[in-house]
């Protein structure tokens, strides 16, 4: 089975958590793509949902596979998230932002009474920082941003090379909010969330790819089968 595959059937498997009347968040990403096309498949079958989307591009899929969408002004909660991740720990800590969406995708997850991160087997790590920490800054003073990041790297005990993201085309990544993203080469956060909490408190950075206590249950999907860890 190749990676497709398996990404799909973990978001199949997430699917089977749904009921009607649910009040959903969709994710971002190929994986959380799959979850939105066959919750598609289930409305236009007469499962009755609403969904939160964490990204300009989530959104187009889902107005494309049918799947009626609202916002976190209309409504209160939301019962469940469904989200892909770039890395997750035994501790369901991860990191996200892989796609760029890690501010609404936050927001979203935040929001919800459960949130089911759906990966291949390859995302799961015993320590996260592997994947580059994706860290969305403000352009205004990202020389002095950049500096307390590094600041706060050095307290927790981490240290790397920084890059502003580009597009394949060589241009500035500019997220769905209109900011830019730094990504960090770590190779291994010791304190996951020690560093969320010191990269929280700089001004200039707008939110960070760790994903501390959010997520309730991993759906990963591998060569043996699915496994979920809760
Ligand atoms: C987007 C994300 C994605 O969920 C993450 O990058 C995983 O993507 P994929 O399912 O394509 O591997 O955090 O911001």
């Amino acid at each position: 089975m190749n990676m497709d595959q398996l990404k799909r059937q973990a978001a199949a498997r997430a699917l089977e958590e749904v009921r009607d009347g649910m009040q959903l968040g969709l994710g971002t990403g190929s994986t959380a793509k799959h979850f939105v096309e066959l919750l598609g498949e289930r409305v236009r079958a007469g499962l009755k949902i609403i969904g939160v989307p964490t990204s300009e591009a989530t959104r187009d899929d889902a107005m494309r596979c049918g799947v009626p969408l609202t916002t976190l002004d209309e409504i209160d909660h939301l019962d469940i998230t469904v989200d892909g991740a770039d890395e997750i720990d035994p501790a369901l800590n991860l990191i996200k932002g892989g796609g760029g969406a890690l501010l609404r995708e936050k927001i979203v997850a935040a929001a919800s009474d459960r949130m089911i991160v759906i990966a291949d087997d390859t995302k799961w790590v015993p320590t996260l920082g592997r994947f580059p920490l994706p860290v969305e800054v403000i352009p205004f003073g990202l020389g002095a941003t950049r500096r307390a990041i590094e600041k706060a790297f050095a307290e927790c005990g981490v240290s790397g090379q920084m890059a502003v993201r580009k597009t394949k085309d060589g241009h500035v990544f500019v997220t769905d909010g209109g900011h830019w993203i730094v990504d960090a080469q770590l190779g291994r956060i010791v304190d996951p969330p020690g560093l969320a909490k010191a990269l929280s408190t700089i001004p200039g950075v707008v939110e960070h790819g760790l994903f501390i206590g959010l997520a309730s249950s991993a759906v990963l999907a591998g060569g043996e089968g699915i496994r979920v860890i809760e």
